[in-house]
């Protein structure tokens, strides 16, 4: 199977997952990504069974209208049982490394209001050591070299992404040459530094259930 079709085979994987809790009233957190846009395209068939959707990014936000899905905005919601997203890598216990597409702020603002937090990917995400995948680092403008000097403290290599504004207005450090062997300090120091809006470490509250596409079909590690 390719990578496009692992994606497609775990976001149809998490629409069979949810949909027997779904009722009218339900609304799910949705994702950033090709493999949440998977995810969304599967949802859009049974339109009928759910209320609607909050959306990680504006590009979900956009990809759930012209499905025709309305969008909520998250303070108007008191509650989501799920929250389904993708995620640049994974670990064993399900802490992951996201914002590849920038949108890691809203997205862990979504998984934290959620009840259970679905991660979708292929299996090619899946790694023993968390870092390999640059951790994104989303910084007030005017904090970027502030931020980027307290990296290096911490023994990253930070390197900003040009021409990369997120949807919050701000801009993205990725760490490079970082293996992480404790994700959730990590995440904690990275957020104790002055001008740091968010970081893709989701170790604090990993994910509920990673659905892994993988040669021989779907597994659910939990
Ligand atoms: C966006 C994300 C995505 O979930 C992550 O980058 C994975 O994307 P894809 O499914 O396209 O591989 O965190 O900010």
């Amino acid at each position: 199977m390719t990578q496009d079709e692992l994606k497609q085979a775990v976001g149809q994987a998490a629409v069979d997952l949810i949909l027997p809790s779904l009722q009218d009233s339900s609304i799910i957190g949705v994702g950033t990504g090709s493999t949440a846009n998977c995810f969304i395209d599967a949802l859009a068939r049974h339109k009928g069974f759910f209320d609607g959707a909050v959306a990680s990014s504006e590009a979900t936000a956009q990809r759930l209208k012209q499905h025709g899905i309305p969008v909520y905005d998250l303070n108007s919601v008191a509650e989501l049982d799920f929250y389904v997203d993708g995620a640049d890598e994974a670990n064993a216990h399900l802490e992951l490394i996201k914002g590849g597409g920038a949108a890691l702020t809203r997205e862990k603002i979504v998984a934290a209001v959620a009840r259970t937090f679905i991660c979708i990917a292929d299996q090619s995400k899946l790694v023993d050591t968390l870092g390999a995948f640059p951790l994104p680092v989303e910084v007030i403008p005017m904090a970027r070299s502030h931020v980027a000097r307290q990296i290096v403290k911490l023994g990253g290599d930070p390197v900003y992404r040009d021409g990369c504004i997120t949807d919050n207005g701000n801009v993205i450090l990725d760490v490079h040459n970082m293996l992480i062997h404790d994700p959730r300090r990590l995440e904690e120091q990275l957020n104790a530094i002055v001008g740091v809006v968010c970081n893709g470490l989701f170790a604090a509250r990993p994910a509920d259930i990673l659905l892994l596409g993988t040669a021989d079909g779907v597994k659910q590690l939990k």
